[in-house]
């Protein structure tokens, strides 16, 4: 199956109800647990790589895994850029074959983050591919701020249709009090603000910093329109569990592979478990 763009997994996902998870990968076995959960989950899934990911893996690399799992599953799968913050980091991704792509403008002017967001998506869509674009800032783990401050970083939904409207952008990450990375606390989302975002925007919400965000209040989120939902750091963790837990019992281990195997395994259970919550089991 080819891979298919934000908008056919997303439309999908606003029929149903549900979300679609999106999940980081830059190496093997990543690419393998992320698409091996969604076929035995019957789930569309996206694959989302950094530029990070591209710096430590090579775009090459990348796009030839995740094509190589594509040409044996049967559902849909969106090979998505994550926070590109260049025109030319997202053009790389396209020519190299990505079929979607965010650009992440949080840290420029409306005007500013609307204009630049805005010539990708007219490079994007003529190339058939899809745009995430931001508004707000999401950021790292924030322990010393204050609430204003928190407040300012939040997406404004005043400022939400005026973006979607002038961008195009086929999906919309919004700042509603997630960040990326591990928590300290719980993390307390603004729904209020998220709710009225999902009544002015037509547009797919994304849910990014997604890692342990508690269960209950995931499912608040897709009731309210989040429709695509990061994941990166449980992953790392899993990833990390799995071969913590191989050196430490057997510490005479040198296959790689009876290493890595486990990793990879201690990741599916994660993506399917996220699956399942985030309602898009079974969708395919
Ligand atoms: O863009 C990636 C995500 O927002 C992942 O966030 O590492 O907190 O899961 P996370
Ligand atoms: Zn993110």
């Amino acid at each position: 199956m080819p891979f298919v763009t934000l908008r056919e997994v997303l439309a999908d996902a606003e029929r149903g109800k549900y979300a679609v998870g999106a999940f980081n990968t830059n190496n093997m076995e990543i690419v393998q647990a992320i698409v091996e959960a969604a076929q035995e989950e019957r789930a569309p899934v996206i694959l989302q790589a950094s530029q990070g990911a591209l710096k430590y893996a090579g775009i090459r690399y990348i796009t030839a895994m995740v094509r190589a799992a594509v040409e044996t599953s049967t559902v849909p799968i969106v090979l998505h850029l994550d926070h590109g913050t260049s025109f030319e980091q997202t053009m790389l991704c396209l020519k190299h074959g990505f079929s979607s792509v965010m650009f992440d403008g949080s840290k420029y002017s409306l005007q500013e983050n609307i204009a630049a967001t805005r010539k990708v998506v007219d490079v994007a869509h003529a190339m058939g591919a899809s745009v995430e674009g931001e508004l707000g800032k999401i950021g790292g783990t924030e322990d010393d701020i204050t609430v204003d401050e928190r407040d300012a970083l939040m997406t404004d939904p005043d400022e939400a249709l005026q973006f979607v409207t002038e961008t195009k952008v086929d999906a919309f990450a919004v700042a509603i009090g997630t960040a990326h990375g591990t928590y300290k606390g719980e993390p307390k989302l603004d729904f209020d603000r998220l709710k009225t975002i999902d009544e002015r925007v037509d547009t797919a919400i994304v849910l990014h910093g997604a890692s342990g965000v508690p269960a209950e209040s995931i499912t608040k989120a897709i009731s309210l329109g989040v429709r695509k939902i990061n994941i990166d750091t449980e992953l790392r963790q899993a990833f990390t569990r799995g071969v913590q837990d191989v050196v430490q019992n057997k510490p005479g281990e040198y296959d790689p592979r009876k290493i890595l195997g486990p990793a990879k395994e201690e990741m599916k259970a994660i993506i399917k478990e996220k699956m399942r919550l985030f309602g898009c089991s079974g969708k395919v």
